[in-house]
């Protein structure tokens, strides 16, 4: 157990280690070079919160996909909403482009029913698509290479905008208007700063990971960074292993180490337990029965009948470590964001975080707020992760709105 823990330990140095190299890496990555951080410009502009309007988003990028209606009050605050959820089936990630774009617009179509908005005058969408897209505008983008075991044939290399409006075009949608495409990073920041001024920082921690913020050298222009590429941490034999039985060996090495969809494999990894994931995690973290009950019945599920309480002890203790190295990574990227932006701390910063392990973990949140007050000691105080739920959905349709406003 010591050497594990000895393995997958962040110390102060370590993570002011990170700070330093990413920093370099975005640097690199702004300035077109060599980065294993893509920077990507979003075209998008923060809201200033005077907004108005209806306006309807898609919010997609993993297992479940939502499609939204909201009203922009145009006084910092969101009105009425509707939301629908679908689930995407393992057959509509993994088949052709033509097929999954058309079960989304199906789906919008049943959404535009139940709302009765089929005979409306044309209507804004903000379109969140969280995959690494080249942006050529704010409602145009190319897929660059799909991330969370996704694979669509058809889609890299093409504009995801033009494929969606050819699917409402061929399910007979005609008034909706796709008037931005939008990250999910990009949308969680809108969303929480169209509510409060202070928020410059989007984050998300959940299937995948990512964040994006506003560059001053750009005036101001929000860059999505795709952190889930960063390169430059320390990696263990089991970080090694789960990336070569994985379908994107060397890429994506952060979001290996940080994200809903690969920490339960590493600590399953580490435990030799098969299919054991990241909500397994969370539930043995969150077991506070002496006698780790809900533990037994968890391993018991798992085809581990009749473990001891040392055994189930050091279930939670190997998942405490794997996770917490996680939040800490999370948090050593973040501080080096905000230095970039604010070097000094002299401003309060708003974090807006959004992702199923951010939200569900037991410890992650408090992990990465720890990890926060090591980098930046008392100042930490001025920096507030705020959970921003469905963020990246409403934010699209206010980034939509942004678009419509610069557009006229
Ligand atoms: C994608 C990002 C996205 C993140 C969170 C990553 O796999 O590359 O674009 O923001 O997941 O959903």
């Amino acid at each position: 157990m010591e050497r594990l823990e000895k393995l997958f330990e962040l110390s102060g140095p370590d993570m002011e280690k990170i700070v330093e190299s990413f920093i370099l890496e975005m640097e690199r990555g702004l300035a077109g070079e060599k980065s294993s951080l893509k920077m990507i410009p979003t075209y998008v502009r923060m809201p200033t919160g005077k907004e108005k309007g209806k306006f309807i988003a898609i919010d997609l990028g993993g297992t479940t996909f939502r499609v939204l209606e909201l009203t922009l009050k145009g006084d910092r605050k969101i009105g009425r909403t509707g939301i629908m959820k679908f689930v995407l089936e393992k057959k509509y990630v993994t088949g052709s482009a033509e097929l999954f774009f058309d079960f989304i617009a199906d789906n919008v179509n049943i959404f535009l029913r139940k709302y009765k908005l089929t005979d409306t005058s044309t209507l804004d969408l903000g379109f969140t698509f969280s995959f690494p897209i080249r942006q050529t505008g704010i409602a145009s983008g190319t897929l660059i290479c799909w991330t969370k075991d996704f694979n669509i044939s058809g889609v890299t290399g093409n504009d995801v905008v033009k494929l969606m409006r050819e699917a409402f075009r061929r399910r007979g949608i005609k008034n909706i208007d796709i008037a931005a495409l939008v990250n999910d990073t990009v949308g969680t920041l809108a969303a929480k700063s169209y509510e409060e001024p202070d928020c410059d920082l989007g984050v998300i921690i959940g299937t995948g990971t990512n964040a994006c913020y506003p560059e001053k050298s750009r005036g101001r222009m929000v860059i999505n960074i795709e952190w889930g590429n960063f390169n430059k941490l320390a990696s263990t034999p089991y970080d090694r292993q789960l990336d070569e039985e994985s379908d994107n060996p060397g890429q994506q090495m952060l979001e290996k180490m940080v994200s809903g969809m690969y920490l339960g494999r590493i600590a399953g990894l580490v435990l030799k337990v098969e299919g054991f994931k990241t909500e397994h995690m969370s539930a043995i973290e969150g077991d506070m029965t002496d006698d780790l009950r809900v533990t037994g019945r968890l391993l018991g599920r798992l085809g581990i009948v009749k473990s001891s309480l040392k055994e189930r002890r050091m279930f939670k203790k190997v998942c405490g470590i794997v996770s917490c190295r996680a939040a800490r990574i999370s948090a050593s990227c973040i501080a080096a964001i905000i230095r970039r932006m604010d070097p000094h701390l002299s401003g309060t910063h708003t974090v807006a975080v959004d992702g199923s392990v951010f939200e569900k973990h037991p410890t992650f949140s408090q992990n990465m707020e720890n990890a926060l007050k090591e980098i930046f000691s008392r100042k930490a105080s001025r920096i507030r992760l705020a959970l921003t739920k469905d963020g990246s959905g409403k934010g699209a349709a206010i980034i939509a709105a942004v678009a419509g406003k610069y557009e006229k």
